[in-house]
């Protein structure tokens, strides 16, 4: 049987109870506020919760999560709300617990390789710090310019250095966190080999929220690639880019960047930001974006002649390297731009589709056909080196009742492809709330039921982030 949790309203003793541990200024119960911590980046959706609080350390954390297991209210940890799957969404109102006052980096620790950092800390501010130390942190999500570490951690976000870098998850050592009971731990060690037991610090990352709250984050870091090429190769047709993705690599190329537009992304980022000037000619239906790196310049440049070389079997037109570092950025920014484009433009569903490289075409193709046979446009984008497609279904002029309706039966057929083909249904975004319903193509029963139990065992009243991954069982 599965039934929905029931979660109490905070009550005006407990509201006072929170001012008392955060102070009076951090907590927030105003319309406006609400309102505004009642969303992230996930289409249109608000949630609003009953209360915001804005604790300033560990300890403060875990008295409001033991405030909220005591009165079984329904708690929300929320980094800087840039999620595109509503994992920040208070779906059953109560607590907002947001981490924005955790801004502090607390150590660069250049004789290791690692720095300490709290979850609040914006993505692009950590890149900058470390990288002025000539230190590296490679995962770089479109919203890098405001995202924080610890949303990153929540979804192990990627971005398109996953590539050849990894994701969030390949640089986390150790955790300190606040669990659902209000313990606060450090989930391993500042270490690069771990065999120790089961792997708490993997198991936090990419769990959503659901499990505990981060308060501090070890991550390593790596030497700052001192070169890198940028080209932008355009195709006449978006399947022959995807097959000339794989290839690539196949050739003994790993790019540092290998992403994938297609005709409408770039067009509707060029509408969108007048200050992206690229000519694209007529004919061409995709581009691919394809950077490599190192600190041997001369390796570079055989590397990015070995692509060009490659992607040309592919029929691929006239490459444009980008020779300044303005026109690198213009052409990062096109990419990253994407997502808020075609936000702009409609309303729309993000699916986080990605399968093995080498099936990206076939997923490609099956995406659009299953488009036609639904009556729904998509705009496909992403990290193709990755196999990790962004497939945008744009609503346009379809009605609510296609769009309620017939949609989730096109989004159930693109997410069996993906897994018929190898893959899965997320592959950065997470679950969150959206993707809920469709878990169990991704994932069988047993493997749920195995989820269900962590989650039980790590927060028996299943107060934290309720509503998201999978629904619970009681
Ligand atoms: C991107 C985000 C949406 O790749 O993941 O642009
Ligand atoms: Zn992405």
């Amino acid at each position: 049987m599965q039934t929905v949790m029931k979660y109490n309203v905070p009550d005006t003793d407990m509201i006072q109870e929170l001012r008392s541990i955060c102070g009076n200024e951090y907590v927030h119960t105003s319309d406006e506020l609400l309102e505004r911590y009642g969303q992230d980046e996930t289409e249109d959706l608000v949630y609003r919760p009953a209360v915001v609080v804005v604790p300033a350390d560990s300890i403060q954390v875990s008295k409001v999560v033991k405030l909220c297991s005591e009165n079984s209210v329904a708690l929300t940890p929320r980094g800087a709300g840039t999620g595109l799957s509503g994992g920040a969404l208070p779906v059953h109102g109560g607590v907002v617990l947001s981490m924005e006052r955790f801004n502090r980096i607390i150590e660069i620790d250049e004789r290791n390789l690692q720095a300490t950092v709290e979850p609040g800390v914006i993505n692009e501010e950590f890149q900058n710090a470390v990288k002025e130390k000539g230190l590296f942190y490679p995962p770089d999500p479109a919203s890098k310019g405001s995202c924080f570490l610890g949303g990153n951690i929540a979804h192990s976000s990627g971005g398109p250095k996953a590539v050849k870098y990894g994701t969030t998850r390949d640089y986390v050592l150790n955790l300190e966190v606040v669990l659902p009971t209000g313990e606060i731990v450090w989930t391993g060690a500042n270490v690069l080999k771990y065999s120790t037991g089961y792997n708490l610090t993997h198991l936090m990352i990419g769990s959503e929220g659901t499990l505990g709250i981060v308060t501090k984050i070890v991550f390593r870091l790596i030497p700052y690639p001192q070169h890198n090429l940028v080209m932008l190769v355009p195709f006449d047709s978006a399947e022959k880019a995807c097959e000339a993705v794989s290839a690539v690599f196949r050739a003994g190329i790993t790019p540092s960047g290998m992403e994938f537009m297609e005709r409408d992304a770039i067009d509707w980022v060029r509408a969108y930001n007048s200050d992206i000037t690229v000519d694209v000619p007529e004919t061409v239906q995709a581009h691919l974006l394809i950077e490599v790196d190192g600190n041997d310049m001369d390796v570079l440049y055989k590397d990015a002649e070995r692509v060009a070389e490659v992607v040309a079997q592919y029929e691929s037109g006239e490459v444009l390297f980008a020779d300044t570092a303005a026109q690198k950025e213009m052409l990062w920014k096109m990419r990253r731009k994407v997502a808020e484009a075609v936000k702009s433009n409609s309303v729309y569903k993000e699916e986080d589709t990605v399968v093995p490289r080498a099936e990206l075409p076939q997923l490609l193709k099956g995406v659009k056909e299953i488009g036609r046979k639904y009556g729904f446009k998509s705009v496909c984008y992403g990290h193709a080196g990755d196999g990790n497609l962004h497939v945008n279904i744009i609503k346009g002029d379809l009605s609510d009742e296609v769009w309620n309706n017939e949609l989730p039966k096109g989004i159930t057929e693109i997410f069996e492809l993906c897994v018929k083909l190898g893959g899965t249904i997320s592959g950065e975004h997470g679950i969150g709330l959206v993707q809920q319903p469709y878990i169990g193509i991704a994932i069988d029963n047993t493997r749920l039921e195995l989820m269900r139990a962590i989650k039980k065992t790590f927060d028996p009243k299943m107060i934290l982030n309720p509503g998201k991954i999978f629904m619970h069982k009681i």
